[in-house]
């Protein structure tokens, strides 16, 4: 079987590195925040081309981090794109404000063409993601911030290391969220997130709130959380932060020939945008009968997946938001029709031949 994604490959690949410093961790009993967090928060900021970067437990907790440390709360709205993870949403739902959602374009990404309609008085953030790993429309949505002066900020849970216009993601808006989770472009061993931002006090905010609201041991300035992020997990990104352009770059190898190759007019090959560099976290297709061709992959050894199923404003979590089918079409119809093919640096070429082999063969 061609697994959707084999974490273990990667693992042999850089053992020894990882081992010693899971060790290096242990040996200096850095379990929780501490040096190792420090200098991996400083590596991530130097790739992210920011001035800080605070580690965390989670990228749902840097989005929730993120709408506290802007101040949003009860009586705001937040516009995000209705094709996403659901954790987009959490955030803006944590500090008491409600998501406003919005469909996508031919890119899968938040429709910038519809977003003037949606901002209202109490409209504070937009929230961009990068989902699949290809940047959204940075420049519209930013011109629409500024003209309405609210934040923009950016979800980058799927895309380290993607450029937009040959800039990284992560320094385009007030702050950026990234998941550290395993199976991300760069994933922990465990749970991890982060937000990158160039804005001190934004910083210095989300510092005291990952750590019980307090900047001096045992004095509690305000409600905080305990989200930091622990050190094993730290040391961990930070061997493979030096590995992950590389990896990227094979990704991108990967989905050039899936884009290349695959040919068949039941599947349709997803569009990327001229002035991007995807970091293709995901090669998402669509198939009109999308139970069927995920069956005969299966049958025929190749694993599949679907992101996601149910777009955010059909979640039954979101039933309370009153949206109802046929609000957002484009998101809709992707929910019913995607299909994610393997994709992931350690892919063997005869894999890849065999991947597309197989879906131009689909009837
Ligand atoms: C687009 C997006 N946003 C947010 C998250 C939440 O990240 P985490 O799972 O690390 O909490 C994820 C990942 O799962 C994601 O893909």
């Amino acid at each position: 079987m061609i697994p959707f994604l084999d974490l273990h490959r990667q693992y042999l690949t850089i053992k020894q590195d990882i081992k010693a410093a899971i060790e290096d961790v242990i040996e200096q009993t850095a379990f929780s925040g501490g040096p190792f967090v420090e200098r991996f928060e400083n590596h991530f900021a130097r790739f992210c081309d920011t001035s800080y970067a605070v580690g965390l437990n989670s990228g749902t907790s840097a989005l929730h981090l993120a709408m506290e440390a802007l101040g949003i709360g009860k009586g705001d709205e937040v516009i995000l794109p209705a094709n996403t993870f659901v954790a987009t949403a959490w955030g803006v739902s944590y500090v008491g404000a409600t998501p406003v959602f919005a469909d996508c374009d031919e890119y899968y990404n938040i429709d910038t063409q519809q977003l003037r309609k949606l901002i209202t008085s109490k409209t504070k953030a937009i929230i961009g993601v990068h989902l699949y790993g290809q940047p959204c429309d940075i420049d519209a949505l930013l011109a629409i911030c500024r003209e309405h002066d609210i934040y923009f900020v950016e979800d980058a849970a799927q895309a380290h290391g993607a450029t937009y216009k040959g800039t990284r993601v992560g320094s385009f808006g007030e702050m950026a969220c990234f998941s550290f989770y395993p199976g991300k472009n760069l994933g922990a061993y465990g749970e991890g997130g982060g937000v990158t931002t160039n804005n001190e006090s934004y910083r210095n905010k989300m510092f005291s709130l990952r750590s019980h609201g307090s900047q001096v041991r045992y004095y509690h300035d305000e409600i905080g959380y305990n989200m930091r992020m622990d050190g094993i997990q730290a040391a961990v990104l930070d061997i493979k932060l030096q590995h992950l352009a590389q990896w990227n770059n094979k990704r991108n190898q990967i989905a050039e020939k899936y884009l290349q190759q695959i040919n068949n007019p039941l599947v349709k090959l997803p569009l990327i945008r001229k002035d991007v560099v995807s970091a293709f976290h995901l090669f998402v297709v669509t198939v009109p009968d999308r139970g069927r061709f995920m069956q005969y992959m299966t049958e025929n050894g190749v694993a599949t997946a679907q992101h996601y199923p149910v777009p955010c404003h059909l979640q039954k979590a979101y039933s309370f938001l009153q949206y109802k089918k046929g609000d957002f079409p484009k998101s809709e119809y992707l929910a019913e029709h995607c299909v994610s093919l393997p994709m992931f640096a350690e892919l063997t070429d005869n894999e890849v031949h065999k991947i597309i082999n197989l879906v131009n063969n689909f009837k």
